[in-house]
């Protein structure tokens, strides 16, 4: 879909003019061996958008994804819908995900080790998708491949194209799997903790990387990770999950200036500060519960420092205000957090 001109894709504009959401999902829950580990996931990726999700360990950040593209093991149950440009993606066969997966949404995943295949060189591995995804053959298909990874900064691309996965460092691993992830062109990409194997440097020229490239395609971006401050500096828009469900989503502005749940005012303590001076790190108390061990009413409450009776009896619904801001706290409705300033 995009063009080869010089070292970045050229402009897609129909990409950057359309309204409409490009992937939208609802209700989405997974099961496994009859425990909720998602619970009702409502979540829309727009055209050109970069979206963070952000959550601790085990918030449920990797299944939502994972069981949007179908690539959960079969023991998993999931419910609900997702839908690509409409075309529903729950439950679809394989002949037809495979027309998705890699072309339409690449997926970066969070373990480089499991994604590269030990035994094939790693030019292979991108050809393959060249081929599979955008028809190419023969030479053409080295010189893409040689194409992507210096567009991925990494060096002696030629030579490297010969490379086993172990033969390479773990960020070029992790390189070279963000060029296999680009070289179906998609028009979506999730980025699973993208950078964790790499060094500050590094991690801030493949987010400048994913940026450029984004601007000049007008490919969506969904990118997952931990780190607050990481995703606020690359995406529009920031969703906060926490024990399997969505807890807020804002446009990046909102979300540090005006968190209405508890959760993430406790994550933005938890995050140095913008203004030049690193903040004091102010971990929550408690822990995630487990998901075979789920509180009554909100699964937050017993950390959180606002809870009132109400929250331990029932789960509050994602309430949307007018901004476009949504939020599941009772006790921030009760305190009418949303309207302060
Ligand atoms: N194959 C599986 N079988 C059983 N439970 C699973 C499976 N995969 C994930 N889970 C559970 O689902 C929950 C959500 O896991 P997930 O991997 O989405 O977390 P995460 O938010 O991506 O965490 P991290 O930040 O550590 O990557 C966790 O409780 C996890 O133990
Ligand atoms: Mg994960």
């Amino acid at each position: 879909m995009y063009v080869q001109t010089g070292s970045v894709p050229a402009i897609v504009p129909f990409l950057r003019s359309s309204p409409r959401p490009l992937l939208t999902i609802e209700n989405l829950s997974v099961r496994f061996g009859g425990v909720d580990v998602l619970r009702g996931v409502d979540l829309a990726v727009t055209r050109g958008e970069a979206l963070g999700i952000v959550g601790e360990s085990g918030s449920g950040k990797s299944v939502t994804w994972l069981a949007a593209l179908g690539l959960l093991s079969k023991d998993a149950s999931i419910s609900g819908n997702v839908r690509l440009d409409g075309m529903e993606l729950v439950h679809a066969d394989d002949a037809h995900l495979d027309q998705v997966r890699g072309r339409r949404i690449a997926m970066i995943s969070q373990d480089p080790a499991s994604a590269l295949n030990p035994v094939l060189r790693v030019g292979k591995q991108v050809g393959e998708v060249l081929s599979r995804h955008r028809g190419l053959s023969g030479r053409a298909i080295r010189n893409e491949a040689r194409r992507l990874f210096e567009l991925v900064g990494l060096p002696d691309a030629d030579r490297r194209l010969d490379a086993y996965p172990h033969e390479l460092s773990g960020g070029q691993n992790q390189r070279v799997m963000i060029a296999a992830a680009l070289a179906g062109e998609p028009d979506l990409l999730i980025a699973d903790e993208p950078t964790t194997a790499l060094d500050a440097t590094i991690q801030a020229q493949i987010l400048d990387l994913l940026a450029t490239i984004r601007q000049e395609t007008g490919m969506s971006l969904v990118l997952i990770s931990h780190d607050l401050g990481l995703v606020s500096e690359t995406c529009d828009r920031i969703a906060v999950m926490y024990s399997g469900r969505i807890i807020e989503t804002a446009r990046t502005k909102a979300i540090f200036g005006n968190p209405l749940h508890p959760y993430t005012r406790g994550l933005l303590g938890a995050v140095p500060s913008f203004e030049g001076e690193v903040g004091r790190l102010i971990p929550i108390e408690g822990q995630v519960p487990e998901p075979a061990n789920m509180p009554p009413g909100c699964s937050f409450a017993p950390r959180c420092p606002l809870r009132r009776g109400i929250c331990e009896v029932a789960e509050p619904a994602l309430k949307v205000t007018e901004g476009g801001h949504s939020y599941a706290c009772l006790a921030a409705d009760a305190l009418q957090i949303s309207k302060m300033r």
